[in-house]
This record gives structure tokens, C-alpha cells and sequence, in this order.
């Protein structure tokens, strides 16, 4: 065959890859095999109906619940009527274990004000000041996979924990967390992989009283965790009373000016805290699970691969501010990433009183559910929704998606404080990982999706990784750079 037609025939099986997922159960579980598919993978739950139907009424074990995926009625959940709806119990106590006090799980007067102090240090002014720390992480990662030789594997998902983490130390306390720096490290791993385990006793609703085995485990972390943070705050606050011109420009300095600017809009010191632990918990793993799966689906597409090796190639050089707008194509791999596979699977609600979603009766107390997961594959809502196809976040075809039928980081009051952040980190990081490296999956190993907390690869992600012989003069150029 003609090497332009093999070229075309394989653009056209790459345009219709259908990268791995459960296939949706043909009817609703039944409440026994509910909980059991739960505990193994609450994504391998949703029936066929939930892809197909705005609204479906029912299914959980206890409760009246809607599982809703209508673009207008989620609008109504979590932005017109939101002052009905607050967070449920399950979502609160699953994503922000311990943080109670935190941004992430606050309600109320408590929640408005935190979000009052905390919203102008995650605007896109001061976000984009992060550029050069976030560049700094990746950089750290490339010198680290260049040590390891040619054709060496890697877990791709341990390692984009590892330089979200980075990012997270950066950029909150670029002054590092001091001598005890890799005992926090191993805490954090520990204390991730145990709120990642939902109980079978939450999914009945018995009581918080009734201790949790894993949860145990994590109260004694936590404490470890506030002590170490109390302890960086204060040296921190010494610094701004008795050298402001030497404090580091980052979220700790940001979040503590902020504090003291606000005479009546104060946070309490343990508010502080729980803060801190809150973007270091909410930041971190999902957008290493953002990274993982992009990696994932770029292995998959030569076309895409090329196409952001080719911009990196072109960007990466040029100058920093601005650096990670100019990425517009790595970019609509993320977003295409967090399309198929949302970090967060799952936003729940609580109704306060009554209301009504298109008809379908909403009584105090209903739970609403809206999987991004679900509706992101949604049938009414997406052409072929279960291809890979970043073209859908490039120009026109980008403004033509509804709001409220792309919800990575929700919508409303309480959408995701950190998206800007997130969607900077995630573009710069990748593009220097593709600019330097080339990877392939670790042939044999199968990838599948699981949910835990975040929506992240069972059992990691092993790919074989090469550093690329570019022949570009500017490819080159910053390897020497990156080597000196
Ligand atoms: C790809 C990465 C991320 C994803 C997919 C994500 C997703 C989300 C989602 C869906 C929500 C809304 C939950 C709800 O409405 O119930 C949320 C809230 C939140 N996120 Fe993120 N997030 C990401 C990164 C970050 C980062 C980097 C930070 C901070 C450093 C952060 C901090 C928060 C906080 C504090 C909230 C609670 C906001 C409030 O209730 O006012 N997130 N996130």
C-alpha cells in the first residue's frame, strides 16, 4: 500500500480510538451487587440508562436520589438555586478526610469568607507568577528520567505524583519543608492511599461515631501533618514581622498577608492550616491523575504525540510569561484527558427543601449526583463521546461545548478554586515531559480505570521512556541548558 494511504488508513484508526473503560452494565445493579461493585470500582456501577436518560431517578441502597446529566438541571443544582443544595456527608468526608475545617468541606459563613481571603491568590495574575516554579518541578523531573539511560520503565502515575507534589512544596512553601522534607513525602503517600478507601459503612450512612478501621490509621498522619505545617507557618510569620522583604512570593506568604490585611474577615490559625493541607490534598493527586492520563492517551496517537512534541518544540523556547496560553494543543489533550477520565468522578449534593430538575420532584433530603464521568460520555450530549478527540477543545469547537456539560472542575459558587492552577501545571509539565522524552506503554500491560478518591490508573502506569533526538537547534539548546 502507498505510504500516503497507510498514513491516512492509520490517522483514521486513530481517530476512532476508544481508549479503555467499563462498558456500562445493561441494567441498574441491584443493591447487594451496588455495594460489592462499589467497594471494588464505583465507576463500573453506571448502567446504560445513566449514558442515555437527562434524569434517572433511584438506584442507590438507602434514600431518594437523582443521578442528573442534564446540562439546565445541573445549572439549577449548582449555580441558580445552589443556596438548596449543600455538600453530602459521603463526598465531604471521602475527598477532604481530616480537613474538615478546610475550604474544600466548609458550609455557611465559614465557607464565604475563607472563599472571600482565598480567591484572589489563586486568580490567574498570581497563578501565572507560579510559571517559573512549576517550570522548575518538570525541569527536576527530565534531569532525574536523563540519569536513568535509554528504554528505561518507569511508573508514569508514581512519578506524576511526585512532581505534583513538587509543585505543591514550590509554589506553597518554596523555602521547602526543611529537614524533615522526605518523611512528609512518605506521609503523604500514606495518608492518600488510605482516605481512598470508601467503607461500606459510609455507603449505608451509619454514623461517624462508628470507627473506620482505615481511618485510624489516618487521624495519627494527619496529626504528624498539622504539627509539621504549624511548625513551617510559624518561621514563616517570623519572617514577615521581622524581614518582609524576605519573604518568599508564594501561597503561605499570599494566604498570611491576606489574613492580616483582613481585620473583621479573619481566619482562625487552625483554618490556616487546614487550608494548607487542603491544596496540598486537593491539588495534588488529581492533577497527577490529569498528567497520567494524558501521557496514557498521547502513547496511544501518533498524531497527537507529533503534534504537541511539534509545539513544544516551537514554545518551550520562547519567552516565559504567557509560556503556557501559547501551548494550545498540549492543552486540548488535557482537557480531552479530563473529558474521558474527570479526577473527580463524582459531585454530590444534598437538597435542603423542596425544588424541581426538569420535572422530577426534588424532596429535603434527596441526593443529587452528578458524575462528570457520566456526563461527559453522555449520549445526548457528545458526538462518538468515548473517543479520544482533542479537535473538540480547539478554536470554534471549543465554545460550542455547554458549560454545563464539561464539568472537571464543577460549576457555581463552589467550583474548583484551583482550576487555573491546575490547567497551568498540568500544560507546562507535559509539554516539557514530551519535548524531552518519548515513551511507549510497557507492552502487555493493560490500563484500566479505577476510582479511588481520584479517577486514576489500576495498578499504575509502566512505560518505557527514551530521550528524544530531535534535530531541532532549539531542542538541543535546552537539553545543554537543562544539563549545565
Ligand atoms: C486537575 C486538577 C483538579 C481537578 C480535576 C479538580 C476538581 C475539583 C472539583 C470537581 C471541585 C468541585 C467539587 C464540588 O463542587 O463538590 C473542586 C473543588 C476544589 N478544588 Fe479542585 N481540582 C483540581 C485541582 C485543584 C488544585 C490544584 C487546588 C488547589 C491548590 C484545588 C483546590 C480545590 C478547592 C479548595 C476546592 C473547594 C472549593 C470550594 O468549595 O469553594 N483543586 N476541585
Amino acid at each position: 500500500m502507498p505510504e500516503a494511504l497507510k498514513h491516512a488508513d492509520r490517522m483514521l484508526a486513530e481517530r476512532a480510538y476508544r481508549p479503555p473503560a467499563p462498558k456500562p452494565q445493561p441494567r441498574p445493579l441491584k443493591p447487594i451487587a451496588l455495594i460489592r461493585t462499589l467497594k471494588r470500582n464505583p465507576l463500573e456501577c453506571w448502567a446504560a440508562q445513566h449514558f442515555e436518560q437527562p434524569i434517572v431517578a433511584g438506584g442507590l441502597p438507602v434514600g431518594h436520589a437523582l443521578l442528573v446529566h442534564e446540562p439546565s438541571a445541573i445549572r439549577r443544582v449548582l449555580l441558580d438555586n445552589a443556596a438548596n443544595y449543600r455538600k453530602d456527608r459521603l463526598q465531604r468526608r471521602v475527598l477532604s478526610a481530616g480537613l474538615s475545617e478546610g475550604l474544600l468541606s466548609a458550609e455557611g459563613e465559614q465557607w464565604h469568607l475563607q472563599r472571600r481571603v482565598i480567591a484572589p491568590i489563586f486568580a490567574r495574575r498570581t497563578v501565572m507568577d507560579f510559571t517559573p516554579a512549576m517550570m522548575g518541578a518538570a525541569d527536576v523531573l527530565i534531569k532525574r528520567w536523563s540519569g536513568l539511560g535509554d528504554h528505561a520503565t518507569i511508573d508514569v502515575a508514581a512519578e506524576m505524583a511526585r512532581v505534583t507534589l513538587d509543585v505543591v512544596e514550590r509554589t506553597i512553601f518554596s523555602d521547602g519543608f526543611g529537614s524533615d522534607a522526605e518523611d512528609i513525602r512518605t506521609a503523604m503517600v500514606t495518608y492518600f492511599n488510605t482516605i481512598g478507601k470508601i467503607s461500606p459503612l459510609d455507603l449505608l450512612g451509619v454514623p461517624d461515631f462508628v470507627p473506620r478501621l482505615g481511618r485510624l490509621r489516618v487521624r495519627s498522619t494527619l496529626k504528624f501533618f498539622e504539627a509539621e505545617v504549624d511548625r513551617v507557618i510559624s518561621a514563616r510569620r517570623r519572617i514577615l514581622a521581622e524581614q518582609p522583604d524576605r519573604a518568599p512570593n508564594d501561597l503561605l506568604t499570599h494566604l498570611l498577608e491576606a489574613l492580616d490585611r483582613g481585620s473583621e474577615d479573619r481566619m482562625t490559625e487552625s483554618e490556616v492550616r487546614s487550608n494548607i493541607l487542603t491544596f496540598i490534598a486537593a491539588g495534588h493527586e488529581t492533577t497527577a491523575n490529569t498528567l497520567s492520563w494524558s501521557m496514557f492517551l498521547l502513547s496511544q496517537s501518533r498524531e497527537w504525540r507529533e503534534r504537541v512534541q511539534a509545539e513544544a518544540d516551537r514554545q518551550l523556547t520562547g519567552p516565559i510569561p504567557g509560556i503556557a496560553d501559547r501551548l494550545v494543543e498540549t492543552r486540548a489533550v488535557i482537557e480531552e484527558a479530563i473529558r474521558l477520565y474527570p479526577p473527580i468522578a463524582a459531585i454530590s449534593r444534598v437538597a435542603l427543601g423542596d425544588d424541581n430538575l426538569n420535572g422530577e420532584r426534588v424532596r429535603p433530603g434527596s441526593l443529587i449526583v452528578i458524575s462528570p464521568y457520566v456526563l461527559h460520555r453522555h449520549r445526548l450530549l457528545w458526538d462518538s463521546p468515548d473517543t479520544f478527540d482533542p479537535r473538540r477543545f480547539l478554536g470554534s469547537a471549543r465554545a460550542e461545548i455547554d458549560r454545563f456539560a464539561y464539568l472537571p472542575f464543577g460549576a457555581g459558587p463552589r467550583k474548583c478554586i484551583g482550576s487555573t492552577f491546575a490547567l497551568q501545571e498540568a500544560t507546562l509539565v507535559l509539554a516539557t515531559i514530551v519535548k524531552h522524552f518519548s515513551f511507549q506503554l510497557k507492552p502487555g500491560h493493560a490500563v484500566w480505570p479505577i476510582l479511588q478518591v481520584t479517577l486514576r490508573p489500576a495498578n499504575g502506569l509502566p512505560m518505557i521512556i527514551k530521550p528524544r533526538t530531535s534535530n531541532d537547534p532549539r531542542a538541543r539548546a535546552s537539553r545543554r541548558l537543562l544539563h549545565s
